[in-house]
């Protein structure tokens, strides 16, 4: 491979994706492609009108589409949105030219970052509910990924750098 493969992260709304995002893209140098911003950049809609206005199919689409794309390039930190899991093909396109990463947090810990949180449409209403179910139907899909990292009681600093190390170990190891 040319350039150096790709560190795509995955994993429940909250997780932090984003946050650890920056921290990587700072360290590898590579730019940080955050898919909702880039979604909404696209479309000139927020996720909340793309949900309420075109339903959710139609985010699905767009992440659909938005994967293939990413999936064909090298050298960027992509941060994705919590659903990416829902179409096993979006995982298995990633990791072509990836090193896909789920990021995990426990339930309790998920319901203190979310608690104040409102750009969340799948999360508007009973909130603590919604968590519990979409966990429920999420977390083997989350599971399934080979590259997991706790993130409960951890900063995004300290989870970069261990995300580094495996990144580092698999370019040497020809990845
Ligand atoms: C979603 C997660 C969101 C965003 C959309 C749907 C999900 O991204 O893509 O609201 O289905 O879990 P974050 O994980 O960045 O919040």
């Amino acid at each position: 491979m040319q350039k150096k493969q790709n560190i795509v992260l995955v994993g429940f709304m909250g997780t932090g994706k984003t946050t650890v995002g920056h921290f990587l893209a700072e360290a590898t140098g590579m730019p940080l492609v955050d898919m909702d911003t880039l979604i909404e950049q696209r479309t000139q809609k927020t996720i909340p009108e793309i949900f309420a206005k075109e339903g959710e199919a139609s985010f699905r689409n767009l992440e659909r589409e938005l994967t293939k794309e990413l999936a064909q390039k090298t050298g960027q930190v992509v941060s994705t949105g919590g659903g990416l899991v829902l179409n096993p093909d979006n995982i298995r396109d990633f990791e072509k030219t990836s090193l896909v990463i789920c990021l995990l947090a426990s339930e309790e810990t998920l319901m203190s970052r979310l608690k104040g949180d409102s750009s969340r449409p799948l999360l508007a209403g009973e909130k603590e509910e919604k968590i519990k179910q979409l966990l429920q139907t999420r977390r083997p899909l989350y599971e399934a990924i080979s590259h997991k990292i706790d993130t409960n009681k951890r900063s995004p600093e300290e989870i970069a750098r261990q995300i580094l190390a495996l990144y580092e170990t698999n370019l040497e190891n020809g990845a």
